[in-house]
């Protein structure tokens, strides 16, 4: 047969004279757009993807499904030769794990350069928390309630990432998650769905800023689809069954608001749903997500999640597993290679329509026009760029200010924190003191944890000069040693004040880091308690991914200060409250249980027939344990203090299409300015289902200068009323409904109103 010679992205393509009208026609309008650089309408992209589609094989429209990671060692990321041989094949779309500005453009020109069609390829990364600078863990930045300040800290994570040939991240995570034995808890926002979705819009926000296409964006990847924070026991990969009501109240809306908020792509979570891996269940990947809520990006799968369904117990070879992910809907394979094994042989038995692999490559190859790679495939490759992005100090002192917002004050009795500046002498003790590796937690990117700043150094370069900071690290995070406690002992009994640096290591939160426990691992409490015997004040610094329980903790010492993982900057940022430079404003974005039998432990819990009554054992209720929380969801303290007058309500009660505005004093009764989280809760007395005993609505972080009061309002209208009824419609029920406001989930002041037809 004949075959012409064409170019596309600079390659000669030789194609069978035969479609060489229809290719003629698809090329000039592919040339006629790239000319036409601003014009971004989505026709036009819809026929610059047909127009590529055109000249693809089948093998080559398989190739853009697959995603492989390139290898990464401490020196840098590399790529393992095979997979230059697959991208040379055209056996790949995207590539995960590598970035530089100088490394992404030599991966992208094998594809551009080498491959028959030369269709750039997209670049991925687990930008979670930042990027080079890295930013407190999400849960911890969750803590800030600052959606302002996490909008900031995924934007800043974007430039850098863009900045060095990423186009894409693995983020947000938008599980909600209840169970504090799930090492994920740390990546997400907490247990609450109101407060997860507010998180979830303001990352999509930061991460994709103006725009995808715009050159300091990155693609947002709302994950993963879905439920995943539902594992059973706290276990990671493990199996979820919940039901379809709590899965569309409580896991589901903050993925939607994620993607309302335009992020361009979902991924498929490990987990099963009611019998039915994710991964492979086309009631998440079509029903709900492009026929309810109208997505239109493309669906990843979480790693080898389609290989995975063969041990689900769903799929029984290669083959089976791939038919029945493109058949759920998901659009790309991320390294485990099924796509290109099986979908070949799977269309031309006549087993898979090819239509689901054109409507998954078209999603694809859409993202990469809306990229601008077909303009400029090297357009976020550039050296000059990336070295006048990464970690300025703009993003630094951002990050500063983030971490020291994201530090909440747990307990602070007679009031030894902020430290008085005429103190002699300072002991820092314990194994997170100075263990700056750990800083960064977990998925902290392309993050340099030598870069982090230690509580130590922090403290030092805090300190007035008559003050003496004296150090010594007392024990291991996790081993039994108790062989440096009597050195500890002596320079806490020298000291004025001890700061104790205690908490779990980086590596037991994150992924398949799921605990049985949620102590304080190893000997660290023991050494504290050997402390507390100087009666020296003691100031413990929580450092960790997850809640802990901490009873002795708060029965015992002076203060303590939840400082999670708060990533580069962490010991400026902790300084930075120790010595009162900033007043800490952070509250629990999850609830901290006393002790492990209790959980699953949250706020927007059932009423139950038999709620607990002290008096009545046949109540629910633990024998040898209380229901309450040691720190309730939404708690956290201040260097001041805050009080709440009575709600006022505009009308007591309203009609479906009404609005009603919830009205409530805040004053700062202290000596010194600080910030408040005033938070709305709401309770529906009676419903066609049970209601929760609280939900949270609303919440506005505000400044009070010492004796000043606000008067803050919120609007409540039917939308914030509405739940899934007992049909599952979406909707309110007339009745009576309890409004609560405060600062934290359980103390709060109350009034109620009636909503009516
Ligand atoms: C597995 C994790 O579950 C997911 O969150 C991450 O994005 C991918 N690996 C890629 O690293």
């Amino acid at each position: 047969m004949k075959a012409i010679t064409l170019k596309l992205m600079n390659r000669n393509i030789s194609l069978p004279r035969l479609n060489s009208v229809i290719i003629l026609v698809a090329l000039f309008l592919t040339i006629s757009c790239r000319e036409k650089k601003t014009e971004k309408s989505s026709d036009t992209v819809d026929q610059r993807v047909d127009s590529v589609l055109a000249l693809m094989t089948l093998e080559e429209k398989i190739g853009q499904l697959t995603l492989y990671t390139s290898d990464y060692d401490v020196t840098g990321p590399s790529i393992r030769e095979n997979y230059k041989d697959d991208i040379k094949a055209g056996r790949v779309g995207a590539i995960f794990n590598a970035f530089g500005a100088s490394y992404t453009r030599k991966l992208q020109e094998i594809a551009v350069k080498e491959t028959r069609l030369g269709i750039p390829l997209i670049f991925g990364y687990d930008v979670i928390h930042g990027h080079r600078t890295i930013f407190p863990i999400s849960l911890g930045e969750a803590a800030s309630w600052d959606l302002k300040a996490i909008e900031q800290s995924a934007r800043i994570a974007a430039e850098e990432a863009s900045a060095e040939g990423l186009h894409w991240t693995f983020a947000p995570m938008c599980d909600i998650a209840r169970d504090p034995r799930w090492g994920r808890i740390s990546e997400g926002s907490g247990e609450d769905t109101y407060l997860g979705s507010m998180i979830a819009v303001a990352r999509v926000k930061g991460f994709q800023g103006e725009g995808i296409g715009k050159l300091n964006s990155v693609m947002a990847c709302v994950k993963h689809f879905a439920a995943y924070g539902a594992a059973q026991a706290g276990r990671d990969y493990h199996t979820v069954d919940i039901s379809d009501r709590t899965l569309r109240e409580i896991y589901l809306p903050p993925y939607k608001a994620a993607i309302d908020a335009g992020a361009a792509t979902v991924m498929t979570s490990f987990n099963e749903l009611d019998g039915i891996p994710a991964t492979g269940s086309k009631y998440l990947m079509t029903d709900i997500l492009r026929k309810e809520w109208g997505f239109t990006g493309f669906v990843v799968t979480d790693y080898t999640s389609i290989m995975e369904m063969i041990p689900h117990g769903i799929a029984e070879d290669t083959a089976s597993a791939a038919a029945l992910a493109i058949e759920a809907g998901v659009d790309m394979d991320m390294q485990a290679g099924f796509y290109n094994d099986a979908l070949l042989n799977l269309v031309k038995q006549g087993k898979v329509k090819e239509d689901l692999i054109q409507a998954a490559v078209r999603r694809i190859l859409r993202k990469k026009f809306e990229l601008g790679l077909f303009d400029d495939p090297y357009r976020y490759c550039n050296e000059e760029r990336e070295k006048s992005t990464v970690m300025k100090p703009d993003f630094l002192n951002a990050a500063r200010d983030v971490s020291r917002k994201s530090i909440v004050l747990l307990k602070n009795e007679t009031n030894v924190l902020p430290l008085n500046k005429n103190l002699k002498r300072v002991a820092v003790i314990g194994p997170l003191a100075e263990a700056r590796n750990e800083l960064i937690g977990s998925w902290s990117a392309a993050g340099d944890w030598k870069k982090s700043v230690t509580l130590l150094e922090g403290i030092r370069a805090a300190a007035p000069s008559s003050m003496q900071v004296v150090y010594e690290k007392g024990c291991n995070i996790n081993d039994d040693s108790t062989r440096n406690f009597s050195k500890a002992v002596q320079v806490a009994r020298q000291a004025d004040v001890v700061i104790v640096a205690v908490g779990e290591a980086a590596s037991m939160t994150g992924e398949a880091s799921s605990r049985a426990s949620l102590n304080l691992p190893g000997v660290q409490q023991k050494l504290i308690e050997e402390i507390q015997k100087t009666g020296k004040p003691v100031v413990v610094v929580l450092m960790n991914g997850r809640p802990l329980t901490i009873p002795w903790l708060d029965k015992n010492v002076s203060a303590i200060l939840e400082t999670w993982f708060l990533g580069t900057q962490s010991g400026h940022a902790i300084a930075d409250v120790l010595f009162g430079a900033y007043n800490p404003s952070g509250k629990l974005p999850v609830t901290f249980p006393k002790s492990i039998g209790q959980v699953p432990l949250y706020y927007g819990m059932k009423n139950t027939g038999r709620p607990m009554d002290p008096n009545n054992k046949y109540t629910s209720k633990y024998l040898d344990e209380t229901n309450d929380p040691l720190y309730p969801f939404g708690y956290g303290l201040s260097y001041t203090t805050f009080s709440y007058g009575d709600i006022t309500l505009s009308k007591n009660r309203i009609s479906t299409s009404g609005e009603l505005v919830v009205t409530c004093a805040v004053t700062n009764t202290g000596k010194v300015s600080g910030e408040e989280v005033v938070q709305l809760y709401l309770r529906d007395r009676v419903g066609s289902v049970t209601r929760p005993v609280k939900e949270l609505k609303g919440f506005q972080k505000i400044s009070l200068e010492p004796g000043e009061t606000k008067q803050i309002e919120f609007k409540l209208t039917n939308a914030d009323l509405s739940f899934y009824r007992r049909d599952m419609s979406f909707g309110s029920e007339p009745g009576m409904f309890d409004v609560f406001v405060g600062g934290n989930s359980r103390d709060t002041k109350t009034i109620s109103f009636e909503l009516t037809n």
